[in-house]
């Protein structure tokens, strides 16, 4: 199998910076775009090679797919904060959608032969049952996961008309950090809740809001399906492969374990993992959150070479406390 030099936009962000590691620790040529406006100069190594700037720049990527031979794309420059999204939809359009376009024309005309593109669960809105196919419907219920489906639809039709194939990946939850301590969740006005916890167990915060008690689960509160942020990024390495095994064929998979936790159960991890218990505050729900989100991550296992290494809450918790921990320590 050849290992492509590949691109990764947003590499200076949280699950980019990881997924750039992971290629470097599978031994594949990488380089980074990053405008820097969410991302961390810092969590990219120094020896990988950085360019500063937007993926909407059509003359910059085209430069840089030159200079560096790129042969594959993982798109990870994007916004991701679904309230803010429901604020301000127009930037939210024009940083995952039209700055998408931007790229994929560069691409296409440079002849660039993959693009992986990170995708969410927010493409299915609230769905009726759970766990969630692939080919259940599609319904987003705020601007987020719908700039995403967009791009998703952009992707296909392109893929179609031009030479070059793509995946999707849906993340569901994504947390923790590097097992290593090498990357994780840099705090700019965290929304998520194991980012939280963490940040209370550390003592950044005196308690964690839950947010609703009254949802129609065992315990009344929300289930989500966490993935820790290491395995995602080896199932990036692992739909690359397969878009440049086999170039005729696309990819849409949900990344996920398969198992939902309640907020609750999160919180108990955080609790044994921490050692004292964070204050817990029963809070009302929070605009938009759907009452269940779990994959069906069936296509994933059977298409991907990949099982999850991390796949335990308790795991994705301490990783995500030690990086808490290295951060005070900055
Ligand atoms: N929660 C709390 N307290 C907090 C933060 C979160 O109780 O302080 C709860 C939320 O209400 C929700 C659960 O914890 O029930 C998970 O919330 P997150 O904010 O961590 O994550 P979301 O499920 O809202 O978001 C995820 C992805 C998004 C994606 C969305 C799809 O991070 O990218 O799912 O709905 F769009």
């Amino acid at each position: 199998m050849s290992k492509v030099p590949v691109l990764v936009t947003g590499g200076a962000g949280y699950i980019g910076s990881h997924a750039v590691l992971a290629l470097k620790d599978g031994g594949w040529p990488v380089v980074v775009v990053d405008d820097l406006s969410n991302g961390s100069r810092e969590l990219v190594p120094d020896e990988v090679p950085f360019h500063d700037g937007s993926v909407a720049d059509g003359a910059l990527v085209t430069r840089i797919f030159a200079e560096h031979g790129v042969e594959a794309i993982m798109h990870f420059a994007g916004s991701i904060v679904v309230p803010e999204s429901v604020e301000k939809p127009l930037d939210y359009y024009r940083n995952n959608t039209v700055a998408s376009h931007a790229l994929v024309s560069a691409a296409v005309a440079a002849d660039v032969r993959h693009i992986l593109f990170s995708s969410t669960a927010a493409v299915y809105g609230a769905p009726e049952r759970v766990p969630i196919d692939e080919d259940d419907p599609k319904l987003p219920i705020n601007p987020y996961g719908a700039s995403k489906l967009m791009t998703e639809r952009m992707l296909e039709d392109a893929a179609a008309a031009h030479p070059f194939n793509y995946g999707a990946l849906r993340y569901f939850n994504v947390a923790g950090a590097d097992p290593q301590g090498r990357s994780g969740q840099v705090g700019k006005g965290s929304t998520h809740l194991i980012k939280i916890a963490a940040e209370a167990a550390v003592g950044k915060r005196d308690h964690v809001a839950v947010f609703g008690t009254d949802y129609p689960t065992p315990d009344g509160t929300c289930i989500r399906d966490y993935i820790h942020v290491s395995d995602l990024a080896a199932a990036h390495v692992a739909a690359l492969e397969l878009l440049t095994e086999r170039p005729d064929e696309n990819l849409v998979v949900n990344c996920g374990y398969g198992k939902g936790l309640s907020v609750l159960e999160v919180l108990d991890s955080i609790d044994r993992a921490n050692g004292t218990p964070v204050r817990r505050e029963f809070a009302e729900r929070r605009a938009g959150d759907p009452p269940q989100l779990v994959a069906s991550n069936a296509r994933m296992l059977d298409k991907l070479e990949w099982r999850p290494a991390y796949g335990d809450i308790d795991t994705i918790v301490r990783d995500a406390l030690s990086w808490e921990h290295t951060l005070l320590e900055r």
